[in-house]
């Protein structure tokens, strides 16, 4: 067993996120030690390749391709490749093995999430997401436990950045949708495939795991209502702004009743009109906010960045701590 001296990292995937989070736990070691009142080993970063480039360079002798193996070496399991699988049968190895789980996995715990969460409370293990909404901006905290006794009634959110900054363009700058997207592409907003961005499914995603979290109570994404940003013309932008509104692609979740009476949540993604004094109205570029309205809190805002390798590392690390403090309390 390990007497907590030490605790053991491990970290799935070198991509913008991964390369970040393993160079800040080499250089912060110290620091974050005495942060944790244990030292915090990096045990190896899994890669698909060990010879591509990085946005960050890696001690050679840390890469493994063999993630199946280092996810038994450690004691918490940072998964950052994103996508289901491997991811998800990588993250079952370390629970059953007794790891805790840090994620940034949005399509795989708007998917798997309540499994996976299940699966490892039954070993005692702990799964953590933070930068799986809205990356640096502190929320799946805040909904678990700050407000776990409040009851939230409504959620409005803009947890797509690249969308908001194409839908800010033609707002303020008058862009055509095409112009605004390409821009959005140049500066490297959108996702590799554009659509899970402009066609809300990643919003979606996000949504799902909101809903569940604040109304605690399973939504998968697939439930969410959703429509994308494609149809928006510059001509309805312009139209709202002389009107007073503004148009942002807002997840929207609160409490709804079905057709049989039956109290339910809805969960809708779509391009909604926001009167331009909303505190969402001037959430500007490719930022993030989440409106949440409590009964007892009332209204209460988060915002910042969405998305980012810095950023997202920001609370991916902010997890590790936490994991890593639970396993010195012997948690
Ligand atoms: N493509 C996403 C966005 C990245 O635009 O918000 C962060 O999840």
């Amino acid at each position: 067993m390990n007497d907590y001296r030490s605790v053991r990292v491990a970290v799935l995937g070198a991509g913008t996120v991964g390369s970040q989070v393993a160079a800040v736990l080499l250089e912060r070691r110290e620091e974050l030690a005495r942060r944790i009142g244990a030292d915090i080993e990096l045990v190896g970063v899994a890669v698909r390749r060990l010879d591509a480039p990085r946005d960050r360079e890696l001690p050679r002798e840390l890469l493994t391709t063999d993630a199946e193996s280092l996810v038994l070496r450690a004691d918490i399991v940072i998964e950052l490749m994103g996508g289901i699988e491997p991811a998800k049968s990588l993250i079952e190895r370390a629970i059953d093995g007794g790891a805790d789980v840090v994620t940034g996995n949005k399509a795989l715990i708007a998917a798997h999430g309540t499994e996976l969460f299940e699966r490892a409370e039954r070993v005692g293990a702990a799964v953590y997401y933070e930068a799986a909404v809205a990356a640096a901006i502190p929320i799946i905290r805040p909904l678990r436990e700050s407000l776990a006794g409040d009851n939230v009634t409504r959620i409005l959110a803009i947890v797509n950045g690249s969308t908001n900054f194409i839908l800010d363009r033609m707002h303020r700058f008058g862009d055509s949708a095409e112009a605004a997207q390409a821009t959005a592409l140049e500066l490297g907003y959108l996702e590799a495939d554009p659509t899970l961005d402009v066609e809300g499914y990643d919003a979606a995603q996000k949504a799902a795991i909101l809903a569940s979290l604040a109304f605690h109570t399973e939504i998968p994404a697939d439930a969410v209502y959703r429509e994308g940003i494609t149809s928006v013309t510059a001509d309805q932008v312009e139209s709202a702004r002389q009107a007073g509104y503004v148009i942002k692609l807002l997840a929207i979740v609160e409490k709804a009743v079905d057709a049989d009476g039956a109290a339910g949540v809805s969960v809708r993604v779509y391009p909604a009109l926001l009167n331009a004094d909303h505190p969402l109205a001037s959430v500007h570029g490719g930022n993030n906010a989440v409106f949440v309205e409590a009964e007892m809190a009332g209204p209460l805002m988060f915002y910042g960045a969405g998305a980012g390798g810095q950023e997202t590392a920001s609370a991916v690390l902010g997890d590790t701590v936490s994991a890593a403090r639970r396993h010195v309390a012997g948690g």
